[in-house]
């Protein structure tokens, strides 16, 4: 059998007001990663064929977003929000491709699994025409609450319009849901506005597909998996969600985290093996470590790359662009921003390195600073293989460093050094015999009284 063709879609729109914030609901971040980003993955992670996002109104934002996570999906706008099942069928160029399953993702609930993103499609694949998803949260208010009458699922009644009786029931509605692609048209189409919000709701699929005699299932998952963003605190609870997922699967992966509830993690971050985090270490996004590599305490990454067996901080910074070849030696109070170390540098204390390429084997003094910036414009730095770089240089970018050359330390170096040459610019010293004696007695101390 011909394995079934999926479409997701993804719903974006909404601006959240609930998080008192200028950005959209859908781009606040958990482990790095956009809400929105991290939906588009559950959707890739079932196994999607096409996906298709619905965003607010003039929101470029949310469009650049989607596109970076998935250039090949189809963007629909809905220009007013009447409700889930209006929000679905902004996607109609879509849906009137076929496909054996359509799932339906909210942007705003991002911890969806791909096995129960799975399991729902295995549902209509067994015949269900509606596969819905409830759980049983500890407080059900303003949850959909799921009618089952002998094991099938009859309705979905929104808590506005629920009667007393029906709000005693505490499987809810998690929000999204699976239809079967050939019935989807028809249900969205068939759903009406008579309800107290006055909205299209997409949870109003299900009596329609029961009163035209088709299958409708409720499946249950965990309320940590279906937890949605409203607020910056349920963004926090998120954020605990996905980090615990990270750490455990870094450490299944063969990394020692000596206490992983300090160490925070991007959804992208990738590791080799045989990795050492000591506590207190902060991976923004876009940090790949390869094996061997120790990261000692209280470091701070983003956008880097940390070669085979690294040694780096404790209290070390890389920023983006920042490449470290294998064996090289970062110490404490270092900071690396767009630059290539190539493999066995040492910069081991007090020392920045930006916009610089550094040759294999150079070895960067403590408090040496590439002074990178003008004012105006970034300049470059080269340093050449084997070069050594004395206690407290300042190598005033563009400079170029010849491979084994020596700059002598405290040097401000402004013009480009040979290879294997000395450099020293600093004030020659000066030596007066007896000069300190002398003022002691032109300057006597005053009498402590
Ligand atoms: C929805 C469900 C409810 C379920 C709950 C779980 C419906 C009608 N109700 O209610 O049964 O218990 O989720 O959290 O589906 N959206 C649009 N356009 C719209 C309306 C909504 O894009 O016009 C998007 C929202 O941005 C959000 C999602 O759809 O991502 C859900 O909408 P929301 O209004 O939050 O629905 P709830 O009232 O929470
Ligand atoms: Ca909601």
């Amino acid at each position: 059998m011909a394995p079934r063709t999926c479409l997701t879609v993804v719903l974006a729109a909404g601006e959240g007001t609930r998080m008192k914030s200028d950005l959209p609901k859908v781009l606040h971040a958990a482990a790095g990663r956009t809400l929105v980003g991290h939906a588009i993955g559950a959707a890739r992670g079932a196994g999607a064929d096409r996906l298709a996002v619905v965003v607010g109104p003039g929101r470029e934002d949310v469009v650049a977003e989607v596109r970076k996570h998935a250039p090949e999906a189809q963007i629909f706008v809905q220009e007013d929000r009447r409700g889930t099942a209006h929000a679905v069928l902004q996607a109609r160029a879509a849906l009137e491709q076929p496909a054996d399953d359509l799932l339906i993702l909210f942007a705003d609930t991002p911890l969806i699994e791909p096995e129960t993103l799975a399991r729902m499609r295995e549902a209509l694949a067994e015949g269900a025409s509606v596969a819905v998803l409830g759980f049983h949260p500890e407080n059900a208010e303003g949850y959909g609450r799921l009618i089952v009458e002998n094991g099938l699922l009859t309705a979905i009644r929104e808590d506005r319009d629920a009667s007393a009786d029906e709000k005693k029931i505490g499987f809810c509605n998690a929000g999204l849901m699976a239809l079967a692609g050939k019935d989807a048209l028809e249900l969205l189409d068939g759903v009406g506005n008579a309800n107290a919000k006055r909205e299209f709701y997409l949870t109003d699929v299900v009596g329609l597909a029961r009163a035209a005699g088709w299958k409708t299932v409720a499946l249950e998952a965990d309320e940590a998996e279906v937890q949605g963003v409203n607020t910056r605190a349920q963004l926090a609870a998120i954020e605990a969600v996905v980090q615990k997922k990270l750490r455990a699967a870094a450490m299944e992966g063969g990394v020692t985290l000596v206490a992983p509830e300090t160490v925070f993690l991007s959804a992208d971050t990738k590791f080799g093996r045989d990795i050492l985090v000591e506590p207190h270490v902060f991976f923004g996004p876009g940090v790949t470590v390869e094996d061997g590599v120790t990261i000692r305490a209280y470091c701070h990454f983003e956008g880097a790359h940390i070669g085979k067996d690294v040694t780096i901080g404790p209290f070390a910074r890389l920023r983006p662009g920042a490449l470290l070849g294998a064996h090289t030696r970062i110490g404490n109070f270092v900071e690396i921003k767009n630059a290539v170390l190539e493999n066995d540098v040492k910069v081991n204390h007090l020392a920045y390195v930006g916009d610089a390429h550094v040759g294999a084997d150079a070895n960067i003094g403590a408090g040496a600073i590439t002074c990178n910036y003008d004012g105006a414009r970034k300049h470059h730095t080269e340093i050449g293989a084997g070069a050594f770089v004395g206690v407290n240089s300042a190598l005033v970018a563009p400079v170029t460093i010849g491979d084994g050359a020596y700059i002598g330390t405290g040097s401000v170096i402004t013009k480009d050094v040979p290879a294997d040459a000395l450099a020293v610019a600093r004030a020659r010293q000066m030596v007066k015999e007896g000069w300190a004696a002398q003022r002691r007695k032109t300057h006597p101390k005053k009498d402590k009284s």
